[in-house]
Parts: C-alpha cells; structure tokens; sequence
C-alpha cells in the first residue's frame, strides 16, 4: 500500500503549541516528547482503558499535588489498575519532569493505561501499566478573562455514570466541548436528568440566592481538585457553601456562574447561551474568592522554590 496515500489531506507536521524537543517521560525513560511512542496494542489506544491527570505548576511548585496524587490512586483503584509507581516515586517522577522544562509556570500531564495485549475487551492480570508525562507551558488566565467571563452553551450531559473517575475516554467530553467551540463559546455547561452537573472539562458553581451552590460529590461529575479548595476558599470569605443537585432553573435564575479547573483556575461564565448572566459581568463571589485563589498560590507556591529548581544542582 502506498504509504503517503492519505498525506495530502492532512497536516501531518508535530502539533505546532508543542515542543518536540521538550522533555516526556514513558515507562521509566526521560526522552524527547517526539521521540516517545507508545505500541498500536495499548489499551488506552484500542479501548481508551486508562486514567489522567493534570497538574498545574506554578514557579516549579505542583499545587496541590497530593490531592492529585490521591485521586491518580483512586482512579487506578476504581478501574482496577494496580498502582505502578508508590506514592514517593510519583513525587519523584513529577518534580522531575518540571525540573526537565524551560518554563516556571507548567501542566504536568499524567496518563496511565493498562498496558499492551491482544485486543480482547477483558483484561488479561500481570500486564506492564504504560505511565506517560509530558509537560506544557501553562499561560495562566489572563486580565481579559478575569474581567470579560467566559461564554458557555448547556448540552445535554450524554457520558458514561462513572463521571468520578478521570478516566482517558473523554469522547462525550470532547463532542460537548467542540459544539461550544463551533458556536462560539468556550465551554459547554452539561445536563443530565435536570441536574447541572458540571462543564466538559471543568466544574461548575452557582451563586443563588447569595449562596456557592456546587453539584455533590458523586458519580455524575469529576470532583475536581478544586473542589476543597473553594470550599476552603469560601469559608475564609465568609460565603455559605452547598453541594446539592441544581437544576436549569438554578441556573437561569443565578446571580453568579463560575468554572474552575486545573488549566482555567477560577472564571466568571458571563453568558449562556448567548445570554448574559445577570448583568454579564463577573460579580463579587467570583472577585472575593478570585482573589483568594491568587492568593493561596502564593502562599503554596513560594518563589523560594523557583531559585532551587533553577540552579544547576536544585
Ligand atoms: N479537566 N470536570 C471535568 C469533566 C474535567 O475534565 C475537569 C478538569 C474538572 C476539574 O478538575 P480539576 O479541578 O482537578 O482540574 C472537572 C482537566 C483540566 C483536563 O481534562 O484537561
């Protein structure tokens, strides 16, 4: 078969965000991310049979990096994957990974699947984990998005009723997701049975009546890392909390709509559907607990660390 035979209808050039030359890691070896290849047989490829995780970094300090730490155990445990590395060498292998990249402020990207057989939906015991990590400079949210909000459309939340795990099959995620790139907005806010349960890659909180609304920790939605965190951050502010099921008319009728994850932090959403949120600016739940998150990174992420991890010996 002539091998070029479908080359002219696509780019086929390295994803052109990516450095090829930044540093990845793949069962057990540090190399260039170009350079890493994983076989045909994965089970993450055949069957999507794997987990992740994102942690941001900041000044070469990984936030909240046992939370992520602890729910990448949990996740294994709930597909039935044996942990392959023990908590130390996770660390390990993180710390090492920033240490590896140009940048100060990185996503550390984490993915581990059940490893290579023959296809066969039940898997074989004994199998070698393939345990992944590439590394991306994170461009954290800027003035624009802080003051503006972000847009969002509602779609109907059509994934699997395992939403708890981080799971690699993402595709209902990817398709909500793409449908609100198409019309415009960045995010797509899912809706399972009348309940609000969160966005395609992020969670979402409701201010109703003065108080935070987030959906509940269960299997309709990923609990995020951020999570405790807004809990944390909302008390220090004084705001009443809950996690309770919120419906569409919660969410027609909220004076405030936030999203927070890994890669967004903490946003306003200031339309839906292309129409505003209350007066479609951020409101002041969001600018109180905005500024506390700004401040628990500088608390957590000290630049003390960044002198460290810069010198050669750090
Ligand atoms: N996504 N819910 C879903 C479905 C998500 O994909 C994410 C994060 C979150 C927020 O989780 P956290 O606060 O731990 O980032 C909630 C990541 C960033 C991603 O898939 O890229």
């Amino acid at each position: 078969m002539n091998a070029s035979f479908l080359d002219h209808a696509f780019d086929l050039s390295f994803p052109e965000q990516l450095d090829p030359k930044s540093i990845a890691y793949l069962n057990g070896e540090f190399l260039a991310l170009e350079e890493a290849k994983v076989s045909v047989l994965d089970r993450g490829f055949l069957f999507a049979d794997g987990i992740y995780e994102v942690v941001p970094v900041y000044r070469r300090n990984p936030f909240l990096w046992k939370n992520h730490l602890r729910r990448l155990v949990r996740s294994l445990a709930a597909i039935q994957l044996a942990c392959p590395l023990s908590e130390e060498d996770w660390t390990e292998l993180v710390h090492q990974m920033i240490e590896h990249q140009p940048f100060d402020d990185q996503f550390i990207y984490l993915q581990i699947t059940r490893g290579s057989a023959r296809r066969d939906h039940a898997f074989p015991q004994k199998l070698r984990p393939t345990v992944f990590a590439m590394a991306t400079e994170f461009h954290r949210p800027g003035q624009a998005d802080r003051e503006n909000g972000l847009k969002a459309i509602t779609v109907d939340d059509e994934r699997w009723l395992r939403c708890d795990i981080k799971s690699v099959a993402l595709l209902a995620n990817v398709l909500a997701r793409q449908k609100a790139v198409e019309q415009g907005a960045h995010e797509a806010i899912l809706i399972r049975d009348g309940v609000v349960t969160e966005g395609a890659s992020s969670n979402i909180w409701l201010v109703v009546a003065g108080e935070l609304l987030g959906h509940p920790r269960n299997n309709l939605a990923l609990e995020g890392i951020r999570y405790g965190l807004i809990e944390e951050l909302a008390k220090g502010c004084g705001l009443k909390l809950s996690l309770r099921e919120r419906s569409p008319d919660d969410l027609a009728r909220a004076s405030e709509v936030l999203l927070s994850s890994a890669t967004k932090e903490l946003l306003a959403i200031t339309s839906i559907n292309q129409a505003p949120v209350a007066q479609g600016q951020p409101g002041p739940v969001f600018q109180k607990l905005r500024a506390a998150y700004d401040k628990a990174i500088e608390m957590q992420c000290p630049r003390a660390q960044l002198a460290k991890a810069a010198s050669p010996t750090g």
